[in-house]
C-alpha cells in the first residue's frame, strides 16, 4: 500500500496512468503529471492558492463562447501559443513566418472579390493591401482561401461588439487568389489598423493586472491561408513604426512580418476609382510550406 504523501504521490499517480493503451496519451500524461506536480511541490501551493486557481479556471471556460475564447487569449498571455507554434514550424527556410491565431477568428468569412474595400464607411486612414500567395520557391499558388480580419480604429474586432452577426461581417473577408496573369494574387482595401488592447474584463485581464503587465498588441492585420496540398498559413502583417512591436502582449511579432505602409497622394487608385487625399499602400507575398506527407 503506498503513501500517497509528499514524497510518494507523484509516482502512485504516474503509475496509475501508465497503462494508456495510446503511447503518445501515455507519454504527454506521464509529462504533463511530473510537471504539474514539481509545480505544486516548488511553490508549496496553499489551499487558498489552489482554490483560486480552480475558480480561475472555472470562469475562463464560463466567459468563453462562439465569438469568445478566453482559453486561446490565456495561452497566447502566457507565451503557451506562440510556443507551440514555434515547435511545430521549424526549419520552414523560404516559408512565410507564423503567429497566433488569437481569439478573434470565427470561422469562415464571406468568399470577396480582389479590391474590395473591407471598411465601407468606418472611420480610419484608408490602405491599400496587395498580396499574392506562393510555395517556398515563390512559384505562385491559385486558388488558395485567405481569410483576413483586423481590428477597427478603435481597436475592436465586430465580434466584440453587441449586436454582432456573423453573417455580417465587418474587417472581415475570405479571398480566393487569381489565376492566370493574377495568379496567386489577391488585394483589398480598408482601414488602418491600429494597436488595441486584449480583452480585459475577464480572468485574463485580472492576470495581467496582478502581474503588471500592459494588454496591448501592436497594429496588425490577421490572415489564415488554406492551399490544396500545403500547410496551412496562421500570420499577421505588423505595422512599421508601432510602438507595442517590441512588448506585444502576446509574443507574436515576428521581424519578417513587419511591413511598411507607404503613403501615397495620387488622387485615384490603381484601378482608376477615387482615392482620399493620403492613402497608403503595402505589399506582401506569402509563402507555403508543402504538406507532409502522410
Ligand atoms: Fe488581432
Amino acid at each position: 500500500m503506498p503513501e500517497f504523501n509528499v514524497t510518494q504521490l507523484t509516482e502512485s499517480v504516474l503509475n496509475s496512468y501508465a497503462g494508456a493503451p495510446d503511447p503518445r496519451v501515455a507519454s504527454v500524461l506521464r509529462k504533463l503529471i511530473t510537471h504539474l506536480h514539481a509545480f505544486v511541490r516548488d511553490s508549496e501551493l496553499t489551499l487558498d492558492e489552489w482554490t483560486r486557481a480552480i475558480d480561475f479556471l472555472n470562469r475562463t471556460g464560463q466567459i468563453s463562447g462562439a465569438t469568445r475564447q478566453e482559453f486561446i487569449l490565456l495561452s497566447d498571455v502566457l507565451g503557451v501559443s506562440m510556443l507551440v507554434d514555434a515547435i511545430n514550424h521549424r526549419g520552414e527556410a523560404g516559408a512565410t513566418d507564423t503567429t497566433v491565431l488569437g481569439p478573434f477568428y470565427v470561422g469562415e468569412h464571406r468568399v470577396t472579390p480582389h479590391g474590395t474595400d473591407l471598411a465601407g464607411s468606418a472611420p480610419g486612414e484608408r490602405v491599400l493591401v496587395e498580396a499574392s500567395v506562393s510555395d517556398t520557391a515563390g512559384r505562385p499558388i491559385a486558388g488558395a482561401h485567405v481569410d483576413v480580419w483586423h481590428a477597427d480604429i478603435d481597436g475592436m474586432y465586430d465580434s466584440q461588439k453587441p449586436g454582432y452577426r456573423l453573417d455580417e461581417p465587418h474587417l472581415r473577408a475570405r479571398f480566393v487568389t487569381g489565376s492566370g496573369v493574377d495568379a496567386g494574387r489577391f488585394s483589398f482595401r480598408t482601414v488602418m489598423p491600429h494597436s488595441y488592447p486584449v480583452p480585459t474584463d475577464g480572468p485574463v485581464g485580472e492576470l495581467l493586472r496582478a502581474a503588471g503587465r500592459h494588454a496591448m498588441r501592436p497594429a496588425h492585420i490577421h490572415f489564415v491561408i488554406n492551399a490544396a496540398g500545403y500547410q496551412p498559413l496562421v500570420t499577421h502583417l505588423f505595422v512599421a513604426g508601432d510602438s507595442y512591436l517590441d512588448s506585444d502582449a502576446v509574443y507574436g511579432v515576428k521581424p519578417s512580418l513587419i511591413v511598411r505602409l507607404e503613403p501615397h497622394d495620387e488622387p485615384t487608385w490603381p484601378d482608376g476609382t477615387p482615392a482620399p487625399a493620403r492613402w497608403y499602400r503595402t505589399s506582401y507575398r506569402f509563402a507555403l510550406r508543402k504538406e507532409t506527407p502522410a
